[in-house]
């Protein structure tokens, strides 16, 4: 990949958001104001610009920059419909980052003048809308340039604002055409692991797999079939619920009731392999916001749902609320909880995630190489601590959305080395409606992003996972 483009605006300089960012006065606010309502769409290009700005320069994750609480500067004034087209312009704009400063490396050969402001983030912003969205050209030209000259710094760049994306258009398919989802819109690091531990063709299609739009999967409380039939969706092999429709979420059938909640089709199986039961005492040791923890209720059992954070625990009770399900909730690192024993603990530890990559492609570009090896030694804490929690005869299950094998076959591979008295249960993928590739050679799960085709692109994948079973023998 030519990084020419990405090096000459200073690519990589994670915690420095902001740092180059001109504060407006209050007459350019006034002035900044009075345009984005002459303009509609125009305040959306600017938080575009800053968000994928605090995710690229100041390693913040794209979610977080979308709580409300987090960023209310970013997306003040934004009604609900701006705010979603932000985040459709910023959400491609990483999934497709790689791609876009090819393209733009190529049309500003000596690369951005400095100090020139959030040119850089204007630019690649527009280019996503250009590229790979359903935005009218001169829209998409116009409103970058009109976002450029409402910054002191960036607009005397406003006419090469204009010159490279009416550029841009001209030679649109051929950067499509040159684009390689591994090479280009992966990162180096990355790209040279997957192929390490993958080989080339299974890296290529992890990579493909992270391009397409990530699907809408439902758990249903019961009766899958009539839940796909109600909503317009079709059952998967594995028993989620998959939807085809952009209608929010709240607004669909059932949502109010709580007669369903959305979890990606990967994530819903751990839980399952639990198999807990009513009457069982069951742990989930990292439970926000809960998906897992639902599906564990559910079944009946006496859950104790427990995660560090007090703010995503918040989040698992509003989202159990809304389900009518219950469970005891404890805000306590795991690594030092104590309690009685329980018949079964489920261990969705903390990770890379680079398994989310389509749903959240800021994990591509925040996630740095020491990350790994400092969560696997969180994730061997818990684990252990897990085991000292678990009776004779429990079982657990442990799972992590990476595609690292840090994080889950090696991490697997040590605890059963450290622990005679625990045994790994093998997992049958076909009985889960997984293909047979899905399963180690150990006999765990190792779901990959490009798992579950279909020739229509809106329909196919799921999250990148391991999953193991362990049982404590008696
Ligand atoms: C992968 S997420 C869990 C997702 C959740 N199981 C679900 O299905 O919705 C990992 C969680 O671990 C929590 N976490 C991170 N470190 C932790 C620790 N030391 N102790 C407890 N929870 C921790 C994070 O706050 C986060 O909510």
């Amino acid at each position: 990949m030519n990084q020419n483009f990405g090096k000459s605006f200073g690519r990589s300089g994670r915690n420095s958001a902001g740092k180059d960012r001109t504060v407006a006065r209050p007459h350019q606010q006034d002035h900044a104001a009075s345009e984005a309502m002459a303009h509609p769409g125009l305040a959306a290009r600017v938080a575009a610009a800053a968000i994928i700005s605090d995710v690229v320069q100041g390693g913040h994750m794209l979610d977080e920059r979308f709580a409300s609480e987090a960023a209310p500067s970013r997306l003040s004034g934004l009604d609900e419909r701006d705010r979603g087209l932000t985040r459709s312009i910023a959400t491609v704009a990483l999934r497709r980052l790689g791609t876009i400063r090819l393209a733009l490396s190529q049309l500003v050969e000596k690369g951005l003048p400095r100090n020139c402001g959030p040119l850089e983030w204007l630019l690649i912003s527009a280019s996503a809308q250009i590229l790979f969205l359903d935005v009218p050209d001169h829209a998409a030209v116009d409103l970058a340039v009109r976002a450029a000259r409402l910054d002191a710094k960036s607009a005397p760049f406003a006419n090469l604002v204009n010159g490279v994306l009416r550029n841009l258009i001209r030679r649109r398919d051929e950067f499509l055409d040159q684009s390689d989802p591994l090479e280009d819109d992966t990162p180096h690091w990355l790209s040279a692991r997957w192929r390490r531990i993958y080989g080339e063709d299974c890296a290529q299609a992890i990579a493909a797999a992270h391009r397409d739009e990530p699907t809408l999967d439902l758990t249903v409380k019961a009766d899958p079939a009539l839940w796909a039939e109600k909503l317009g969706g079709q059952v998967l092999a594995t028993g989620s619920v998959r939807l085809q429709t952009h209608t929010p979420i709240r607004d669909l059938e059932g949502y109010d009731e709580g007669s369903w909640w959305v979890q990606d089709a990967a994530a819903a199986l751990p839980a399952r392999l639990l198999e807990a039961r009513p009457g069982q005492r069951v742990l989930d040791l990292c439970a926000a916001p809960g998906g897992k923890t639902a599906q564990l209720a559910l079944t009946g059992a006496s859950v104790t749902a427990l995660d560090r954070s007090a703010e995503r625990l918040k989040v698992l009770s509003a989202n159990l609320a809304r389900l009518h399900l219950e469970a005891t909730i404890a805000v306590c690192d795991a690594a030092s909880f104590k309690a009685e024993p329980f018949d079964a603990i489920l261990v969705d530890a903390p990770c890379s995630a680079t398994g989310t990559a389509r749903r959240s492609p800021d994990v591509l570009w925040t996630k740095k190489p020491g990350d790994i090896s400092a969560l696997a030694a969180i994730q061997t804490r818990i684990l252990d601590r897990a085991l000292s929690l678990l009776k004779p005869g429990g079982v657990l299950v442990y799972c992590t959305c990476s595609l690292e094998p840090e994080e889950g076959e090696a991490q697997i591979g040590a605890l059963l080395r450290r622990n005679p008295d625990v045994a790994r249960e093998k997992i049958d993928p076909i009985a889960l409606g997984l293909p047979l590739e899905a399963s180690t050679p150990d006999g765990d799960l190792r779901l990959l992003p490009y798992f579950l085709p279909n020739d229509d692109a809106r329909q196919r994948g799921l999250d990148g996972f391991f999953i193991a079973r362990l049982k404590r023998v008696n």
